[in-house]
């Protein structure tokens, strides 16, 4: 398991001229992702499924002067190939590379045990954390393959890297997104200048968090905002070369 530098510090033009897609850009760690690649240069393809909220994020980059963001309104629960086809083709012709993507979007599902899960709950979070993630990845390889230097990062948990009672289907979600992580990176470490990696975010205090842990102060974690060095350290240069590794934005 790795850790960033803990003295690290994103340069304000990390990622000047980049295009970056972040996957759940509506709320949570995707919304301060989303804002802070945008502050360091990025121009941003904001995806999620409540427009709204995308909306919100689109102003708030604008609102700042930062790179205007793109929005991209998609339910991964329902995602097809066509809907990727769609997204490959628009961000071909708008921008011609996409230089990182941020798997981000997750639910959490049931917690209750195996013995008891249900199969509905157990597809929709295969669903929406796995197989939307191996879609989307499939139909926009070839745009970061295009780019100079393009970053996949896939958001682990702690529970997809050891098993815990109760977690059902999110951790085992979470366990699949770490093997997707590690097949495609393997398959394009000689081939491609395509880095892959995972991201555990730790603790944060989000809508997901607090959900999960109901009887939890929220201020104990930290924002969103407190965990983007990692975000930006494996987006931007500075982790060039890295590939195939699991890392934790707070250390353990
Ligand atoms: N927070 C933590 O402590 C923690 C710890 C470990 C891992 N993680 C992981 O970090 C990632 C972000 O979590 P978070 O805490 O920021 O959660 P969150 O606040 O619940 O945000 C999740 C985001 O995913 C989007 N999303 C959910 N279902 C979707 C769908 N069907 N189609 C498109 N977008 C969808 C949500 O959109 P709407 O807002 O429109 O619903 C929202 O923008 C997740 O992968 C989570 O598993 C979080």
């Amino acid at each position: 398991m790795q850790n960033i530098p803990s003295d690290y510090v994103a340069p304000t033009d990390l990622l000047a001229g980049k295009i970056i897609l972040v996957t759940g850009a509506g709320d949570g760690i995707g919304r301060a992702a989303a804002l802070a690649y945008a502050k360091h240069g990025a121009t941003l393809v904001l995806l999620g499924r409540t427009v709204e909220k995308l909306e919100a994020v689109y102003d708030e980059i604008e609102a700042a002067g930062y790179p205007q963001a793109a929005i991209f309104p998609l339910d991964l629960k329902t995602i097809t190939e066509q809907e990727c086809e769609s997204l490959r083709d628009a961000l071909e012709r708008e921008f011609g590379a996409l230089d990182g993507l941020l798997h981000n979007a997750g639910i959490l599902g049931e917690r209750r045990p195996i013995e008891s899960a249900t199969y509905p709950s157990w597809t929709e979070v295969m669903q929406v954390n796995v197989n939307a993630q191996f879609l989307l990845t499939q139909s926009l390889l070839p745009l970061l393959q295009a780019a100079p230097t393009a970053s996949i990062i896939f958001t682990s948990s702690g529970v997809g890297r050891t098993g815990r009672a109760f977690w059902g289907a999110y951790a085992v979600s979470k366990f699949a997104t770490e093997g997707l992580m590690q097949v495609l990176a393997d398959e394009l470490e000689n081939i491609s200048k395509v880095r892959v990696n995972s991201l555990n975010p730790g603790a944060t205090n989000t809508a997901m968090r607090r959900t999960a842990y109901p009887g939890e102060k929220p201020s104990t974690n930290p924002s969103p905002k407190d965990i983007m060095p990692a975000y930006l350290y494996l987006m931007g240069k500075d982790s060039i070369g890295i590939t195939g590794k699991a890392y934790n934005a707070q250390p353990l």
